[in-house]
């Protein structure tokens, strides 16, 4: 039966083999590379067979007629290309692609763009870094019917024809940035019906004042000096689904096409907001849009009107001039998933919105897909509760490098009505609100009290307080999250031991309490499966051997370094070594001695000297005393028999 078995393995192992020995045979490219061999010309007596030749990074200067007729990819990237001869592609009829990036192909360009317009099979070309101008890049590109990716970064465009690519229909992805284009005329890109991917990022290109191009699906414009990015409203569908305007200079929000694709829009660093509401920037840029398509006699909402059609997911806009919250407008995606506010300049954020019928109450918008939400750095005092009603389904928030402070808790309010009550005011945030959310960051908020039951109501799986300075913690400060924590970071909070309270954790993994000015383990800790400590910089002596067996059960990863650990009350490193926990700051950590420091990698090696010569520096020690002691025992005994003689004698003599 196994001997059975077994011949039709060895049948099928042998019918395998055969497979890919004959595969391998059929199907292997010839190919043949020469990158970064110092050659000057291109070397004689190629095998005619090549289907790929890599000639990149040498100091290759001319190029004359190849005989590889089934040569399909050549690479003479990176080499000193000036002069390529009329007929140098005029065999290569199988040639696809060709990457002729960082040359010199601005010089002789009669024969370099007469030898390029002889290769009509081309599907995809680089010719960046070349220093082509306009008149050249649109030689090279003619008789390129098939072409599908096209190359230029880094070359001297400054205006982009309309005659540019038509002799090259076919292009699906172009890359032109890092020129210096500032004109883009009308008739350019529109007849590529195959147009998916265009990059022009890194140009002049001021405003972009009819975006037209219905087919493509990624422009990244990010980089330019765009003031303003206007579509115009039509009823056709735009194929646009990544849009990257940031690093320009616009004082809007774009009006993107009424119904596209758009998932992800990149609006970092620009000056939206600048201007002081939402309502005024939103007028304008009606007012604005309105100017450009001259058409005056209707007043509505296009920006909104647009924006809501959008199934946009991801929106950054971060480093912007933001000092109040557009909340309409933001309010309007209601598909958004990830909000990139941080870096802006909001402080608070009011509930400031208007009313669309005459009723007395603030009107309670949403955002029902929002699950990051990144504040970070804005100097953010004041959050509405109403803003944070309207979150619905946030999951991280970010709001790190602010001044939030977290209220006390409804209860704790309650039970001591006259002292808190004060406490609950307009500038502290009530987190307990945000029941989905998982992870929030307060680092460097300077808070000042976290009171008990903070985050009550809360199941937060991460919790990141590092950097408060001076933030006094009451002792039930994470009672309601103690079930669900599993990260939590408490450094640099300038903490004693004795200011340090941890309820038991039982899902806690990560816990990192460095540059702090601790010197025990809470031993609430035995509760936690803690996979990763970090106490590094804090006033750590020695650390609790017992405890340490019963944490080393789960624990993989400890920092140590940066302590004052005593060299003969050191054990717990022998144990955590034996243990095989990983300790990768050991070669920076030290323990002392009376008399001197050792690098802990070294006490490990030599544990019983390192001790011993300290235990037998106290065993002098005692030594000495013990016959000091004795010394003085003698003498007050000789003092006490002299004395009492003497006495007796005056007594005598009295
Ligand atoms: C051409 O070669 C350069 C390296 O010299 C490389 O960075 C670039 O991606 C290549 N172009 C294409 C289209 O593969
Ligand atoms: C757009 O181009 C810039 C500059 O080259 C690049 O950093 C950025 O990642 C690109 N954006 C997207 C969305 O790919
Ligand atoms: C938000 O933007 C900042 C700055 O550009 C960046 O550091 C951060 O990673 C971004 N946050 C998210 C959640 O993408
Ligand atoms: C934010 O609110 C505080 C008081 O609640 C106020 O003093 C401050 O001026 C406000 N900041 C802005 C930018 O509105
Ligand atoms: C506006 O008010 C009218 C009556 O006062 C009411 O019928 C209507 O539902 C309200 N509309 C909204 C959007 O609240
Ligand atoms: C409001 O809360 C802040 C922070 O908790 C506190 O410093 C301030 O004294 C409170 N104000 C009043 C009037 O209680
Ligand atoms: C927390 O939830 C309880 C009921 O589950 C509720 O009574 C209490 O008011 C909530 N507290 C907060 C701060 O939302
Ligand atoms: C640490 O707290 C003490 C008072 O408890 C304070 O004097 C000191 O400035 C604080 N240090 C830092 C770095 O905040
Ligand atoms: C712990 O926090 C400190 C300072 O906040 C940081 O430098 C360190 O990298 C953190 N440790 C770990 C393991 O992430
Ligand atoms: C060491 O930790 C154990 C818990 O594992 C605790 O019972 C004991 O009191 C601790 N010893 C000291 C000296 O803190
Ligand atoms: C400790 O011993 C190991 C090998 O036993 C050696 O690789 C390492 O360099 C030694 N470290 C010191 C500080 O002596
Ligand atoms: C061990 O420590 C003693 C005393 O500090 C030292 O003299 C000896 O050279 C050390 N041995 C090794 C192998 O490091």
């Amino acid at each position: 039966m196994v001997r059975h078995m077994f011949s039709h393995l060895l049948l099928l192992w042998s019918l395998i083999h055969d497979l890919c020995i004959t595969g391998l045979t059929y199907d292997e490219p010839k190919e043949l590379s020469w990158n970064n061999q110092n050659l000057y010309s291109v070397p004689l007596d190629l095998d005619a067979s090549l289907r790929r030749l890599d000639l990149s990074n040498n100091f290759i200067r001319q190029l004359h007629t190849l005989a590889l007729q089934y040569l399909e990819q050549l690479d003479l990237s990176s080499n000193q290309l000036d002069f390529i001869s009329e007929g140098a592609f005029k065999n290569l009829a199988r040639l696809e692609e060709l990457n002729l990036s960082r040359n010199a192909l601005n010089n002789n360009l009669g024969s370099n763009s007469k030898a390029l317009q002889s290769i009509s099979r081309l599907r995809t070309l680089d010719i960046s870094m070349n220093g082509l101008n306009d008149d050249a890049v649109e030689r090279f590109l003619r008789n390129k019917p098939s072409l599908d990716q096209l190359k230029m970064t880094g070359n001297a465009l400054t205006r982009l024809s309309h005659n540019l690519f038509k002799e090259s229909k076919s292009l699906r992805s172009i890359t032109i940035d890092d020129n210096q284009i500032s004109v883009i005329e009308q008739g350019t890109f529109e007849p590529l019906r195959q147009l998916e991917t265009l990059n022009l990022a890194r140009n002049n290109l001021v405003y972009i004042c009819d975006f037209k191009l219905h087919q493509v699906k990624y422009l990244n414009l990010s980089g330019n000096s765009v003031e303003f990015f206007v579509t115009h409203e039509d009823n056709l569908f735009y194929s646009l689904e990544i849009l990257d305007l940031s690093h320009n200079k616009l004082l809007y929000f774009p009006i993107v096409p009424k119904m596209s694709q758009l998932k992800y829009l990149h609006l970092q660093n620009n000056m939206i907001g600048a201007l002081n509401s939402e309502a005024t920037m939103v007028s304008e840029v009606n007012a604005l849009y309105n100017e450009i398509i001259k058409e005056r006699t209707v007043r509505k909402n296009d920006l909104h009107s647009n924006w809501r059609m959008m199934p946009l997911i991801y929106i950054d806009l971060s480093y912007n001039h933001f000092r109040s919250f557009p909340l309409e407008t933001l309010s309007l995606l209601s598909s958004l998933e990830t909000l990139n506010f941080s870096y802006n300049c909001l402080q608070n954020i009011t509930w400031h919105v208007r009313n669309d019928n005459r009723s007395q109450y603030q009107r309670q918008l949403f955002f029902p897909s929002l699950k990051y939400l990144d504040m970070q750095s804005n100097g953010l005092v004041y959050i509405s509760p109403l803003f944070l009603k309207a979150l619905t389904k946030i999951e991280t928030l970010n709001l790190q490098d602010n001044s939030v402070q977290p209220c006390a808790s409804m209860d704790s309010l309650q039970s001591s009505k006259s002292t808190q009550r004060m406490n609950y005011n307009r500038s502290c945030v009530v987190f307990g609100q945000l029941k989905t959310l998982k992870h929030l960051n307060l680092q460097e908020n300077n808070i000042e009290t976290l009171y008990s039951n903070a985050f009550q109501n809360n199941s937060l799986i991460s919790l990141n307080l590092a950097k408060n300075s001076y933030m006094l913690m009451q002792a039930g400060a994470f009672e309601g999250v103690q079930k669900t924590l599993q990260s939590l970071i408490i450094s640099e909070l300038n903490m004693t031991s004795f200011d340090l309270s941890l309820p038991c954790m039982p899902v806690l993994t990560q816990l990192n309490m460095s540059h702090n000015h601790l010197d025990v383990i809470p031993s609430s800790l035995i509760c936690s499966p803690l996979r990763e400590i970090d106490i590094r910089n804090n006033g750590f002596v020695s650390l609790n051997r017992s405890l340490i067996i019963s944490l080393s059960v789960h624990l993989d990863l400890m920092y140590i370094s940066g302590n004052y650990f005593n060299c003969c009350d050191s054990k717990w490193l022998t144990t955590l070594h034996e243990l095989k926990v990983k300790l990768p700051d050991i070669s920076d950590a030290v323990c002392f001695t009376s008399d001197r420091n050792i690098v802990m990698t070294g006490y490990l090696n030599n544990t019983s000297t390192n001790c011993l010569f300290h235990t037998k520096v106290q065993e002098i020690h005692f030594g000495q005393m013990i016959i000091i002691v004795l010394f003085v025992i003698v003498i007050l005994i000789v003092f006490i028999i002299l004395t009492r003689k003497v006495c007796c004698r005056k007594s005598f003599i009295v």
